[in-house]
């Protein structure tokens, strides 16, 4: 049982049940290969959690918005343009989202580690042929054959390095001009005159050239201004393969204070989310700022002994709730929850995911999920905190910047026959570029309070 009361080590949770952590074969060349994770660099800093955790505090009280977006497994085969262009999109839709909220935009990409996937069953079976599910580029290979799908350690160490470019690819996008607002603006204005929907963007696309050309008139010298071409931008995965996250945590030597080093912030999925479980007892030792996934189980006193375990010393920004409750099912669950945890005073991020409880399966087989159920999830989650009088502080994304055909409807309407033109993904549906920039206007209109 982790209590705040016993001892915490990074190694603590090796004691209590891990689910979903796979079948080494190997145990001597797992310990290798944490051996050489032990001793490379970090690959955030604990400074950089630190400034996360306070712009997660201002989400607590309404002054930020969380878009937290990305795949849902990264692929070691991913190309520089697509890291680029995944950015690109979370810009976009950035841009969107701060000129509706009226507040700053926090953006986490699912990015830079997101490599581990937990799964409904540890086997799959194709015709007479049974082998371990697949697991992440962490674990193993995606390709339905023995030899990809046995779990290798070396692929912890593919997967830092994984990390580590496509870290250094965004810091030098985030930093280096890519960023710039008249630029994302620009890519915006592209989106709405091709757009099927573009009339309906074209007004908040317009107010936000204007707001720019305000401020120039003001006197406020854009160009020399840093915070228009530069962003803040964070990284996020699920903290789920915890020899790996073990391995990546040291010790800050300014406070003393340890920090799983793989990501600025990490989270524990719904299947991993026991209070006497592993993940927990591993997160409540980090601090980084966390999150963990809520799904339509999820009692009342399930979520309160999440923030009384995860977050004992009550700081705002260190604990995000990410419901994951379906369409339908959002109006029956949230309320109790709200009324539960506003009720005992714990300040948290709640964000929506209106992505994992609105998965189906197509006449093709292939896994879908419907734009307007996801529109209307994160409908449902602005209705419920309206009502319960808390802060709907943001939402959690699968998606890419490329033109798959995985995730169905949007302005561009994706018909379940056109599923098969381009389904890439290795584990979930992904809204593609254009649908992910017509949700953030979407979203817009729900953020709107004039
Ligand atoms: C995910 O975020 O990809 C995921 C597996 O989510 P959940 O834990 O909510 O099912
Ligand atoms: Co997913």
């Amino acid at each position: 049982m982790n209590t705040t009361t016993t001892p915490w080590s990074s190694s603590s949770w090796r004691s209590l049940s891990a689910l979903q952590q796979p079948d080494w074969p190997d145990p001597e060349a797992l310990d290798v290969a944490l051996d050489r994770l032990r001793t490379q660099p970090p690959l955030v800093f604990a400074g950089e959690a630190r400034d996360l955790t306070t712009q997660l505090g201002s989400v607590c009280d309404g002054k930020a918005f969380l878009l937290q977006a990305g795949d849902c497994a990264e692929s070691f085969d991913a190309s520089a343009d697509s890291t680029r262009d995944k950015l690109r999109v979370i810009l976009q839709m950035a841009v969107v989202l701060t000129y509706s909220a009226g507040v700053p935009v926090v953006k986490v990409g699912r990015i830079a580690g997101q490599f581990a996937k937990p799964r409904s069953a540890p086997t799959e079976r194709m015709d007479d042929v049974e082998l371990p599910s697949f697991r992440g580029h962490i674990v193993n290979g995606h390709r339905f054959d023995a030899e990809s799908r046995n779990p290798d350690p070396d692929r912890l160490l593919t997967a830092y390095n994984q990390s580590a470019s496509t870290l250094n690819l965004l810091r030098a996008f985030t930093k280096g001009g890519f960023a710039d607002l008249g630029r994302v603006q620009a890519w915006n204005r592209e989106f709405v005159a091709e757009s099927r929907a573009g009339q309906r963007y074209e007004l908040v696309a317009s107010e936000i050239e204007r707001a720019m050309r305000f401020m120039e008139a003001c006197g406020v010298n854009t160009t020399n201004t840093p915070a228009m071409h530069q962003v803040d931008f964070y990284t996020s995965h699920e903290a789920l393969i915890l020899p790996y996250e073990e391995a990546l945590t040291r010790q800050d030597s300014m406070t003393g204070e340890w920090y799983d080093c793989s990501a600025h912030m990490l989270w524990i999925g719904e299947r991993t989310r026991a209070l006497d479980g592993a993940h927990v007892e591993f997160l409540r030792g980090v601090k980084n700022p966390i999150g963990t996934k809520i799904g339509p189980s999820a009692t009342a006193a399930d979520v309160l002994g999440l923030c009384e375990t995860l977050n004992p010393e009550h700081i705002p920004g260190r604990l995000t709730l990410i419901t994951r409750m379906g369409a339908e099912l959002i109006k029956d669950k949230l309320p109790a929850l709200l009324e539960a945890v506003r009720e005992a005073g714990h300040p948290v991020v709640w964000a929506c995911d209106p992505m994992h409880g609105n998965t189906f399966t197509a006449p093709d087989g292939r896994k879908t999920r419907h734009f307007e159920d996801i529109l209307t999830e994160i409908k449902g989650f602005f209705e419920a905190h309206h009502t319960a009088g808390t802060v709907p502080g943001g939402v959690h994304i699968e998606l890419t910047g490329d033109q798959v055909t995985e995730c169905l409807g949007g302005a561009e309407e994706i018909l379940d026959t056109d599923l098969s033109e381009r389904y890439e993904t290795m584990c979930d549906p992904r809204l593609n570029g254009r649908q992910s920039v017509d949700l953030a206007f979407r979203v817009s209109e729900l953020l709107r309070t004039d």
